[in-house]
């Protein structure tokens, strides 16, 4: 049964029952806040005025009894009932793009080992995909009805062929069950995209600071590397935070970024826990530290933020300290799909 709704702005879409009203709002190229399409992070939040939502498994530490009964939901996780007349709320913190969301059946041509617990992942796909760079994919787990997001790190110049890196996580259902046990190049993937509102949308005034943590490099990579060809930002200065030097990857790939365009790309590679006596001379301690050491002001600059859900944290209250605005600081958090506050923490 497909029921019609209507936004606040006028946007009419369908949306069937058996589908989150985000994803019926995507895929008819229609725009909706969202984040993490998880129901884990509250950004797609909306009100309905007249209508009615299964709410599904919208998690009551997301979304309280008190917010449904007040007409809220999840547009990640609500499917209609009825047909909707409804309103988004709040600040829109990322941005309004209209790459229409659809399913791709893509081949694995690359999977590679590129640091320690890290591969990096390349999928040709069957129609090019459009999007901008620092969206994301999320990829169906086999044998599941798991879904998992996967930040794109290649650029939009060519959308049939899709990278991404992806960290391994102990016992994790998409990273240990499937992508390091048992995926392998020539393995057929099933993926839908683009997602997120974490990109790099035209040319933009402001120098940009970078500040990835772990596979928090892959979006990073995609907007670097396109504002750079297309010359979209004045400066680019991307700091990569790692544990160890055996966490870092691409190190060659941005150091000859960096060569070949010396007056707008620097590189910080930045490592928190690498013994002292190895041969590592490059800079050492929490990258948020590095970022405040080397910016006596951020005034003038934009900032995207990507990584687990802490280094966001820290690095938001560094920019603040140095005077960047809120607005300004463009994040994508990859937080642990179960929500569970305990794995947040940990995944700092
Ligand atoms: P799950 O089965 O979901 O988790 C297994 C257990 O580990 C659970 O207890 C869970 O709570 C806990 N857990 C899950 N993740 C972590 C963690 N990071 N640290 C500690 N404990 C954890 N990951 C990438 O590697 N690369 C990306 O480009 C990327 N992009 C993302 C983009 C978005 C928008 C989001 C929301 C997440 C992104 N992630 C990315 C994370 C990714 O989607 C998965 O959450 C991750 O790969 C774990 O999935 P899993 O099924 O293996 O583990
Ligand atoms: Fe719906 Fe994050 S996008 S909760």
């Amino acid at each position: 049964m497909s029921y019609s709704v209507t936004l606040g702005d006028g946007t009419r879409f369908d949306a069937p029952g058996d589908q989150p009203v985000l994803e019926s709002a995507l895929r008819a190229g229609a725009w909706m806040a969202h984040a993490c399409s998880q129901g884990t992070c509250g950004t797609c939040k909306f009100k309905i005025e007249e209508g009615t939502v299964d709410h599904g498994s919208s998690c009551t530490d997301v979304l309280p009894p008190c917010d449904r009964s007040a007409g809220l939901a999840l547009a990640c996780q609500a499917r209609p009932t009825s047909d909707l007349t409804a309103s988004v709320l709040g600040e829109d913190k990322g941005r309004r793009v209209s790459h229409p969301l659809k399913d791709h059946t893509g081949r694995v041509i690359e999977l590679t080992t590129v640091a320690s617990d890290t591969v990096r992942l390349v999928v040709q796909v069957d129609e090019p995909m459009e999007f901008s760079p620092g969206q994301y994919c999320e990829f169906s787990v086999p044998g599941t009805d798991l879904r998992r997001q996967y930040s794109i790190a290649s650029t939009p110049c060519d959308g049939t062929r899709l990278e991404f890196h992806i960290r391994r996580v102990s016992g994790g259902a998409a990273t240990d069950g499937w992508i390091f046990r048992d995926l392998a190049e020539g393995h057929e993937v099933q993926l839908r995209g683009p997602l997120g509102t974490f990109l790099l949308d035209g040319v933009q005034e402001e120098t940009a600071i970078l500040i990835g943590g772990g596979t928090g490099l892959a979006p990073l990579k995609s907007i670097a590397v396109h504002a750079l060809e297309n010359n979209l930002l004045p400066k680019i200065s991307l700091y990569h935070g790692c544990r160890t030097a055996s966490d870092l990857y691409d190190v060659e790939f941005f150091r000859d970024l960096r060569d070949a365009y010396p007056d707008t790309f620097s590189y910080h590679p930045v490592l928190s826990d690498e013994p002292g006596e190895s041969s590592w001379d490059g800079a050492r301690g929490l990258i948020t530290e590095a970022v405040l050491e080397d910016y006596s002001t951020c005034r003038g600059h934009v900032a995207f933020l990507c990584g687990p859900p802490a280094m966001i944290e820290a690095g938001v209250k560094v920019l603040r300290r140095r005077r960047m605005p809120s607005r300004l600081m463009h994040r994508e958090e990859f937080t642990p799909a179960a929500g569970d506050p305990v794995a947040v923490a940990r995944s700092a």
